[in-house]
């Protein structure tokens, strides 16, 4: 695997390859990867002839508040996994490289899909994601991009932006890979302590309780069901919940009476973590 900071060389790289007709598929991550980032990795080498992974703490998608200095930086660790996944470069650019002095470019999507959830506890996030994935596709130009459904808001606004720029990549969504108790596995669980990462396991559960009330007793009221999670997630001294709701899905538009695909979303504090998960429910 070859390891690139600069976008003039892995240019000229991915152009070599396009030349020998290889399909190009990019993995953007933040580094610290985990299982998650593996499964991602595995189904983009098993679609693309030639695959990228990107590792960059966008700095742009954290708030003055949070935590980009404090956030997991395991480069060597992870050259290893994705080499031996079959990832045939690494992009790993600095700041600098990404956002040039005067640099001034926002891309955003606007609307309900970016007010809520997330977009409501973190107001200028998504448009930090959505810049740097923009950037991210233009310079590698994949046929197709890897996003993880435990970021699933996230994901469907990198779709939103994709259709409405008209970028030719499809973004593949894959489903969330779980330790063996149930936590959605996220580079954000190493801040957990021992006491948090045991509590934690109310996100997961919560969610199963959630799928159970829906499918096995026949429950459809939005209000219902989200009272009978939040209840669950106050027994948990640990865990300050920040949000839990329920949208339609693929959408995330508002529903009273559930049918269909739904999503249902948590996320919710332990110490100095902020954990998300969510459920997609088909009734
Ligand atoms: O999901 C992430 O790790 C990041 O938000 C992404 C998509 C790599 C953009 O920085």
């Amino acid at each position: 695997m070859k390891v690139f900071s600069k976008i003039d060389e892995l240019r000229e790289e991915l152009l070599k390859n396009r030349q020998n007709n290889a399909s190009i598929g990019l993995v953007p991550t933040m580094g610290a990867l985990h299982d998650g980032h593996a499964s991602l990795l595995r189904a983009a080498c098993a679609e693309n002839d030639y695959v990228v992974v990107s590792l960059f703490v966008n700095p742009t998608q954290f708030a003055p508040t949070e935590d980009l200095a404090a956030y997991p930086r395991t480069f060597e660790a992870d050259c290893r996994l994705a080499e031996e996944i079959g990832a045939k470069a690494m992009f790993a650019p600095t700041p600098e490289e990404m956002y040039p002095e005067g640099d001034s470019t926002w891309v955003e999507v606007t609307g309900h899909l970016t007010a809520i959830l997330c977009g409501k506890s973190r107001p200028t996030h998504f448009r930090g994601v959505t810049t740097v994935v923009a950037k991210l596709l233009n310079i590698v130009g994949p046929c197709k991009a890897y996003f993880g459904q435990k970021d699933g808001q996230q994901a469907q606004v990198v779709r939103r932006m994709v259709r409405d720029l008209f970028i030719p990549a499809e973004i593949r969504i894959m489903p969330i890979i779980r330790e063996n108790d149930g936590l959605a596995m996220s580079s954000r669980n190493a801040y957990l302590s021992e006491d948090d990462r045991a509590a934690a396991l109310v996100l997961s559960r919560s969610l199963n309780e959630a799928e159970e009330l829906i499918k096995n007793k026949g429950l459809r009221d939005r209000e219902e069901i989200l009272s009978r999670i939040t209840a669950i997630i106050s027994d948990t001294p640990q865990a300050q919940l920040d949000y839990a709701e329920i949208y339609s899905f693929p959408d995330l538009e508002e529903i009273d009476h559930l049918e269909g695909e739904i999503f249902i979303a948590l996320a919710v504090r332990f110490g100095g973590a902020r954990l998300i998960d969510n459920l997609v429910v088909s009734i």
